[in-house]
């Protein structure tokens, strides 16, 4: 059987063969339709990019359908239970998993370039007490680029691996000081004895004493949350990271660029939703009226539904799981009962389930945030951290992609032409 798809337009009464190659056909093949030579020809017409695969990727792969979560073909359940985010990181950008050499040597290059060039620390100071964290990120990120100008050089493959590093080690100095500076704290410096995760919470909760000590379990929460939060293919910020990129912007305008997309309330903004959720539904006893509330079309269940998963996010059951271990350090996070609850009565309820949504990556991991002690508003940069991995692994990818240009989507026109302009005074 050939691998071609015979298009009839009903039009012409022309019959064409378009190639089929991995269940897709190319959009430009389409141009060849047209009515009249001089017409355009056939575009594809496809708003949020509902069905359009924008690239070939080897990093992440999702089965929606079935829950299913890898990344270079390691179920993120093996990952979340026998890696590191730092391991995890590697993965995603190189491919394989590291040896000891090349995993040792990768660790020690992250906590060597963990310090900022103390100017950034102005632009940290300057913004106001009550600024949004990932206002200070995004600006930061950005700001922190124009220290490196040889980063513009994003197709010398060492240059280019000294910006990731930097990224993946800075970032979490540049959260860490932005929330110091938020609260009047002096600022944390970086502990080269800690670990990743580790370093993040001394350089967010260290006081007077000598040295912090990391609780173990808490550390290994946020490891796991790292590691799950690291990438999933092409969503709305990697598409950024991807879009910015492909105009060969240097990668730390791509990834404030990234890092914007992933802000916003219907992407990473949902954990701190799901939070200001629970607290409005306040008791389980509430539970029901607020789900009439949202059937009739009040708002959504924040943390539930997904544009891929029609099946349970297999990260929001991890998540889950790692929350107990949590609470067994901090005690229980009161909001616990009424997330399990409200997901219970979701569960069953006709509406959520004839729509296929369920509590994805979101739900849970605001809970394990807030029994860290960390801030509402900074939920959204616990996810950026370690989706940095993420964005810079698709970003070399697209970079290396001989099929890629600038991204540049086309339209369908629906305004007036021709016409004249028209004097002020004659409006
Ligand atoms: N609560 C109630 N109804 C919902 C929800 C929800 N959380 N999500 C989707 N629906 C309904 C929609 O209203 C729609 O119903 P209809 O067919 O009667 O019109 C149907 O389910 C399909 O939903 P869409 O909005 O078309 O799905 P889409 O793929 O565009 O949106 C999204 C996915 C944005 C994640 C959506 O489910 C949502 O807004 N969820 C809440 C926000 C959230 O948790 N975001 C985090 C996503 S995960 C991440 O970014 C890490």
């Amino acid at each position: 059987m050939p691998d071609t798809l015979t298009i009839k337009d009903n039009r012409t009464g022309k019959t064409y063969d378009v190639k089929i190659t991995d269940d897709t056909i190319k959009a430009t093949d389409l141009r060849q339709i047209k009515v009249h030579d001089e017409d355009f020809g056939m575009m594809t017409y496809d708003p949020a990019f509902m069905n359009t695969a924008s690239c070939r990727s080897s990093i992440t792969f999702i089965d929606g359908d079935k829950g299913i979560l890898e990344y270079r073909g390691i179920p993120i359940e093996q990952l979340a239970e026998k890696s590191t985010y730092l391991e995890t990181a590697y993965l995603l950008l190189n491919g394989t998993l590291p040896n000891k050499a090349q995993l040792d040597e990768w660790k020690n290059e992250i906590t060597m370039h963990t310090i900022l060039n103390v100017n950034l620390q102005a632009l940290i100071d300057s913004f106001r007490y009550d600024a949004h964290p990932m206002g200070r990120l995004i600006s930061t990120m950005a700001a922190l680029g124009t220290f490196y100008p040889e980063a513009k050089n994003i197709f010398d493959p060492v240059c280019r691996q000294k910006q990731i590093v930097r990224i993946i080690a800075k970032i979490i100095t540049i959260a860490g000081f932005n929330y110091r500076r938020s609260i009047g704290m002096p600022y944390s410096y970086p502990d080269n004895d800690l670990s990743y995760p580790g370093n993040f919470l001394n350089m967010m909760f260290k006081m007077t004493e000598s040295k912090y000590k990391v609780s173990p379990a808490l550390e290994r929460a946020l490891d796991i949350l790292f590691i799950l939060h690291a990438d999933h293919e092409q969503n709305c910020s990697t598409s950024t990271m991807r879009v910015v990129g492909s105009s060969q912007a240097d990668p730390y305008s791509s990834v404030a660029g990234a890092a914007t997309a992933l802000y916003g309330p219907l992407h990473g903004g949902a954990n701190e939703a799901v939070i200001h959720m629970l607290n409005e539904i306040g008791s389980t006893r509430n539970i029901p009226a607020y789900i009439e509330k949202v059937k009739a079309g009040e708002g959504k269940l924040m943390g539930f539904g997904h544009r891929v998963y029609k099946n349970y996010d297999p990260r929001a059951r991890i998540i889950k799981r790692a929350a107990y271990d949590v609470f067994e350090v901090t005690g229980k996070n009161p909001l616990l009962d009424i997330a399990l609850e409200l997901e219970k009565i979701a569960l069953e309820d006709d509406y959520f389930v004839k729509r296929k949504l369920y509590p994805n990556v979101d739900f849970y991991s605001g809970l394990i945030y807030q029994a860290l002690d960390i801030p509402m508003e900074m939920f959204t940069v616990m996810f950026a951290i370690p989706r940095v991995s993420g964005w810079l692994a698709q970003w070399q990818e697209m970079l290396n992609d001989p099929d890629q240009k600038i991204s540049r989507p086309r339209q369908i026109y629906t305004g007036a032409r021709k016409l004249d302009y028209v004097p002020i005074g004659k409006r």
